[in-house]
C-alpha cells in the first residue's frame, strides 16, 4: 500500500460544506462498515453500482466501486478529482456525498436517481413498444448542455464520458450527469482497464488525443440519436477499426428520412457530429441553438417530466423495476 494513507480519501466528506444546503450526511465520515447494500443497480467497465443505505442516517445512495491503483501519485490527483467532485453543487449534475477506500477499492457515494440511467430508460420504453417524445429528447438535451455548460465554466471541467449510461434521472424528472472526468486522471485510469471503444468518442480524440470541449458535444450528438431510435445507430458488425475509420472518415448516420422529426432537431445533430472539432460548436453555444431555445421555452406542465418518468417504469411500481443496464 502507499505511504499515503486511503483515510485521506476518507477525510473527504468532512470538508467544510456549508454551501451545500441541507446534508444529511454533514456530519458523518463515510465508513464501509456503516453502509448495508440494497441492490445491485449496475455494472460498468470500471466498476459496481449499488443502491446503498448508510445506515446511522438511513440515507440511500448510490455507490461506486472501482479498483484503484495505490500509487501514491494517483492517489493524489484522485483526491484532488474527489475535492472538486465535492464543489460541484448543481441542478443538473448528481450530488457527490463523499468516498472513502474499502480495501483497494475506492468507493464514491453519489446521489441516487431512482429513475435509472437514459440507457435503461430507453430500453424499457423501447421493450414497450414505445417512443420517447422529440419534447422529451429536447428536454434531456438541455439538461445535458446546462450541465456541460456548468462544469466547464465554473470548474474548468470536460465531461469525457458522455453517453446514455451516464446520464441518469430522478423520480422527479430531474435529468443529471455522472461519471465525468475531473482532471481526466480517474478517466484515464479507468480507461486503461477498458478493453475496448467507445462509439461515443469524437474523430479529434481518436486521431490524437486531444480533448476540446467540443468532443462532448459529439458525444452529445450520439447520446441523443441512440436515444430517440433507442438502439446504437452505427451499422452492425463493425470491427473496432472499422469503427474508428467509419467515426473519423464517414458522414454520420442521421435520423431517417420517414420519420417525423422536425428540422430543428435533425440540424441539431448535424452540428454535433461536425467532424472539425474547431467548426463544432461548444456546449454554451449548442443551449442557443433552435432545438434547445425553442425546448426551453416549453413550461414544465407543457413538457411533464415527471409524468413522463413514472409512465416509463409505471409510476409506483418503479423502484423495484427500475433495474440500470
Ligand atoms: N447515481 C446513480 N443513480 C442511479 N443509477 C446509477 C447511478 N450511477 C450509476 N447508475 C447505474 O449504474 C450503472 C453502471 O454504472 P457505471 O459503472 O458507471 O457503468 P456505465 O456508465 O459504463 O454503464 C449505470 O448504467 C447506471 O444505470
Ligand atoms: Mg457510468
Amino acid at each position: 500500500m502507499s505511504e499515503r494513507s486511503p483515510r485521506s480519501i476518507r477525510s473527504i466528506p468532512e470538508t467544510p460544506g456549508g454551501t451545500r444546503g441541507p446534508d444529511p450526511l454533514m456530519n458523518y465520515t463515510l465508513r464501509p462498515e456503516d453502509m448495508v447494500t440494497e441492490r445491485r443497480l449496475g455494472e460498468g467497465s470500471a466498476g459496481t453500482v449499488s443502491k446503498v443505505k448508510h445506515v446511522p442516517t438511513g440515507f440511500v445512495m448510490a455507490r461506486k466501486h472501482v479498483q484503484c491503483d495505490p500509487n501514491p501519485e494517483f492517489q493524489r490527483s484522485l483526491e484532488r478529482e474527489l475535492k472538486t467532485l465535492d464543489r460541484c453543487h448543481s441542478p443538473w449534475i448528481v450530488t457527490f456525498y463523499g468516498a472513502y477506500m474499502d480495501g483497494d477499492e475506492l468507493a464514491i457515494c453519489m446521489e441516487y436517481c431512482e429513475g435509472g440511467s437514459m440507457e435503461a430508460i430507453y430500453k424499457r420504453v423501447a421493450e414497450k413498444g414505445m417512443k420517447i417524445s422529440e419534447q422529451v429528447l429536447g428536454k434531456i438535451s438541455e439538461a445535458v448542455l446546462n450541465g456541460l455548460v456548468y462544469l466547464h465554466k465554473m470548474h474548468h471541467v470536460i465531461h469525457r464520458d458522455l453517453k446514455p449510461s451516464n446520464i441518469v434521472v430522478t423520480m422527479e424528472g430531474q435529468v443529471k450527469l455522472c461519471d465525468f472526468g475531473v482532471s481526466g486522471d480517474l478517466v484515464n485510469s479507468l480507461a486503461e482497464t477498458f478493453v475496448g471503444t467507445s462509439y461515443y468518442m469524437a474523430p479529434e480524440r481518436i486521431q490524437g488525443g486531444k480533448y476540446p470541449v467540443q468532443s462532448d458535444v459529439w458525444s452529445l450528438g450520439l447520446t441523443m440519436i441512440e436515444i430517440a431510435q433507442m438502439k446504437n445507430p452505427f451499422p452492425n458488425n463493425l470491427s473496432v477499426f472499422e469503427l474508428l475509420h467509419y467515426i473519423v472518415n464517414q458522414a454520420m448516420p442521421s435520423l431517417p428520412e420517414e420519420e417525423t422529426w422536425s428540422d430543428d432537431f435533425r440540424d441539431f445533430l448535424q452540428q454535433c457530429f461536425i467532424k472539425d472539432f474547431m467548426k463544432r460548436p461548444t456546449p454554451e453555444q449548442m443551449l442557443r441553438h433552435p432545438f434547445i431555445v425553442a425546448s426551453s421555452q416549453r413550461t414544465a406542465e407543457e413538457v411533464d417530466m415527471k409524468a413522463w418518468i413514472r409512465g416509463v417504469w409505471d409510476h409506483d411500481a418503479t423502484l423495484q423495476t427500475a433495474k440500470a443496464v
